[in-house]
């Protein structure tokens, strides 16, 4: 794994969304998977305005979201269908058949939803460039501690840890969802390409972990050392070696 350490933040921001740009430039049909939480939202920022202001062009694209909660239905406001939409979609030209996101409305098939989004992944022709943050603990998209790195798209219970993180976004704790849809450790490290994000102190143990300590299952981000192309971008907080 390569890592990168920018400055700060915005630094960080600016070279993950530059990152993006090239790759979509060299392939307007570029499938991207695409993260959820704080640390992807100033490189979504930076390919706003790069779409505004340098016509970046976003109408061949598609795009896979990496999880979802289960409760949520897209219209929920703190559904990852609606950050996407606030943050991202609504402000540039992506066509709306271009983007996939797992479903997480309650009641549905969850079975046929996993494997359908597995075999749209495929007819897609595969994930061309991955972006993805880390937890605390280790966790990719919503795979947390444990999971096998052969799984694929399927539904999680999440760490108390992760529900507790999740709760700032929740008006009572009993609407904080204890399960989610997450891609697997499989489905990204099928990705041809992987960008892993991490800001900040908190985060500094785990990408030590994930980079340089043994692969394990015990620690799910590991699993990007056995990918022959990733690329970390830290900011410096987030550095510890
Ligand atoms: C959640 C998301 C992950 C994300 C992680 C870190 O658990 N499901 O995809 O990477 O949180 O979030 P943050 O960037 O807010 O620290």
């Amino acid at each position: 794994m390569r890592v990168l350490v920018t400055p700060d933040y915005q630094t960080l921001s600016q070279t993950a969304a530059e990152l993006v740009a090239r790759a979509m430039r060299a392939k307007p049909g570029l499938v991207l998977g695409l993260p959820t939480g704080s640390t992807p939202l100033g490189m979504y920022g930076n390919l706003v305005r790069m779409h505004r202001d340098l016509h970046l062009d976003f109408s061949r694209a598609q795009t896979f979201n990496l999880d979802e909660y289960v409760g949520l239905a897209p219209d929920h406001p703190t559904s990852y269908h609606a950050y996407m939409r606030r943050h991202f979609f609504d402000h540039v030209n992506i066509a709306v058949e271009n983007i996939h996101m797992p479903n997480g409305t309650l009641g549905i098939d969850v079975d046929a939803e996993t494997k359908s989004y597995e075999q749209a992944i495929e007819d897609a022709g595969g994930i061309d460039l991955l972006i993805v943050g880390i937890g605390a603990n280790g966790h990719i998209a919503f795979n947390e501690p444990g999971s096998s790195f052969a799984s694929r798209t399927r539904v999680v219970n999440l760490e108390p840890e992760t529900i507790a993180n999740a709760r700032q976004h929740f008006s009572s704790e009993a609407g904080v969802p204890r399960t989610a849809i997450t891609v697997g450790i499989r489905t990204i490290l099928d990705a041809r390409r992987i960008v892993l994000l991490a800001s900040g102190a908190l985060k500094a143990d785990a990408v030590e972990r994930a980079s340089r300590g043994p692969v394990s299952e015990a620690m799910p981000a590991s699993a990007l050392q056995l990918h022959p192309n990733v690329i970390a971008i830290l900011d410096e907080a987030a550095r510890r070696f």
